[in-house]
């Protein structure tokens, strides 16, 4: 009978994949072991396949279907009446304890390259370090105190960042946010896969492993058995938000009010692209259903395309910001999402045993997103916002969207002060 470092042998010659034994003669027993167990685990078929039959390879007239222009609201349009209208429904439900909030942390953060859990990263703003966790629970301690409820709070990170961001929060004492509202849930892992279609080590023992996309988080929340918490909890929507948004509006009365008195079972923030050739993701109807065009995917062409009154067609960019009910989201868990694939910069070990660190993105990354499951919905809610006031997300030191960047929409729209003069 085989014993398993003869099965894992086996597996690495069937995918070409017998690097990754390359260091074993040096390892200690336990890191043999692991190495080991994980080549056992992992599952080499599927990642082999996406990286051969990853889509974004063809032509997007091949998977995209028929797309077309999607209908959105604008904030700035509203009147004041239907504001008051909306925000009264949306407040109700608040009251009532009835939104619960996501944050979805467990990205890599590669573009900014910051060595902890991006959630941990520290803006410097007059003297003082204030890091975005800190933020984002002061922003729903606010929530809190004013319509007398305590939020629950569900925080989705990776195995990559989950151990440093409960430290961190632990550390922190969660910044006063009630301790027994938060819950945490590891998103899945996928191996990353190099441009060559060779797995790599992170160290001489471990392949490496990172988060599958942020679409994972319905999957995940119901492995968890948080979705049936909800339905206990009498929660009726999910707002699910990223963690790099110092601006990010996670419970924002209109916004639920208005998905609710249009009888939507899905929606999303929206912000005005600028520039129409801007590589961001943009709203559109795929077959005549709601659907998000990954900026790998949209063409040049789609994204110049004008209306008649000369307006662009495709201006609705993703800004991570949806809103669902909890029965959408149960129905969204149902769903196995298309992967997409990033090109990321992952460190590795190289033959020499040493860590390098390339200078760019060396790696593919295979993800779910979460917006590819409107597609599976007749139609959605999009309520375009202002960016200087929903927007100011850190993705990395250089473009538009930096700590800099960030800090000075924070300050103009006075948040800053607010942030120090929370009681935590
Ligand atoms: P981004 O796509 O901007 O990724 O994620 P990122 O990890 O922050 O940064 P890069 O691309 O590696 O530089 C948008 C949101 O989705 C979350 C991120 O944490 C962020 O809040 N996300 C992303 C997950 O929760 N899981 C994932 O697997 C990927």
């Amino acid at each position: 009978m085989m014993n398993n470092y003869e099965k894992a042998k086996e597996i690495l010659k069937k995918y070409h994949q017998e690097k990754l034994l390359y260091f074993y003669d040096e390892l200690n027993e336990n890191e043999k072991e692991i190495l080991i167990k994980q080549i056992l685990s992992l599952n080499f078929e599927k990642i082999i396949s996406l990286y051969q039959n990853s889509y974004i390879l063809k032509k997007y007239e091949e998977y995209t279907g028929e797309i077309t222009p999607i209908e959105h609201y604008e904030k700035q349009l509203l009147t004041e009446e239907e504001k008051e209208k909306y925000e009264k429904i949306g407040e109700k439900a608040i009251s009532k304890n009835q939104v619960a909030v996501v944050t979805m942390a467990g990205g890599q953060g590669s573009r900014l390259g910051f060595k902890g859990p991006k959630g941990t990263y520290e803006l410097k703003m007059d003297g003082r370090s204030i890091s975005l966790y800190e933020i984002l629970c002061n922003d729903l301690k606010r929530v809190n105190e004013k319509y007398g409820i305590t939020l629950n709070w569900y925080i989705m990170t990776s195995s990559e960042n989950h151990m440093a961001t409960k430290k961190y929060l632990q550390e922190h004492s969660f910044f006063g946010y009630p301790k027994s509202n938060i819950k945490f849930f590891i998103q899945e892992n996928l191996p990353l896969i190099k441009v060559d279609g060779s797995l790599f080590l992170q160290e001489p023992y471990l392949i490496k492993e990172a988060s599958n996309g942020n679409g994972d988080v319905f999957k995940s929340l119901q492995r968890y058995g948080f979705l049936d918490e909800m339905k206990k909890n009498k929660i009726k929507y999910i707002s699910f938000g990223g963690i790099d948004n110092i601006l990010l509006k996670n419970v924002d009365p209109l916004f639920i009010g208005m998905m609710a008195n249009k009888k939507k079972e899905i929606a999303s923030k929206t912000i005005f692209k600028k520039d129409p050739l801007e590589k961001v993701a943009v709203y559109c109807k795929k077959n005549g259903r709601p659907a998000v065009l990954d900026y790998e995917d949209i063409t040049a062409e789609l994204s110049v395309k004008k209306f008649k009154d000369g307006k662009y067609c495709y201006r609705d960019a993703n800004m991570v910001s949806h809103l669902m009910t909890l029965d959408a989201v149960k129905k969204a868990a149902r769903i196995d999402l298309p992967y997409h694939r990033a090109y990321k910069k992952n460190a590795f070990v190289n033959e020499e045993g040493m860590k390098e660190v390339p200078d760019g993105p060396n790696t593919f990354k295979f993800e779910n997103f979460i917006f590819d499951s409107f597609y599976h919905f007749k139609d959605m809610l999009l309520l375009r916002v202002n960016e200087d006031e929903e927007f100011a997300p850190i993705k990395s030191f250089n473009g538009p969207y930096t700590p800099e960047t960030a800090i000075e929409k924070y300050k103009k729209l006075n948040y800053w002060f607010l942030s120090q003069n929370m009681v935590t």
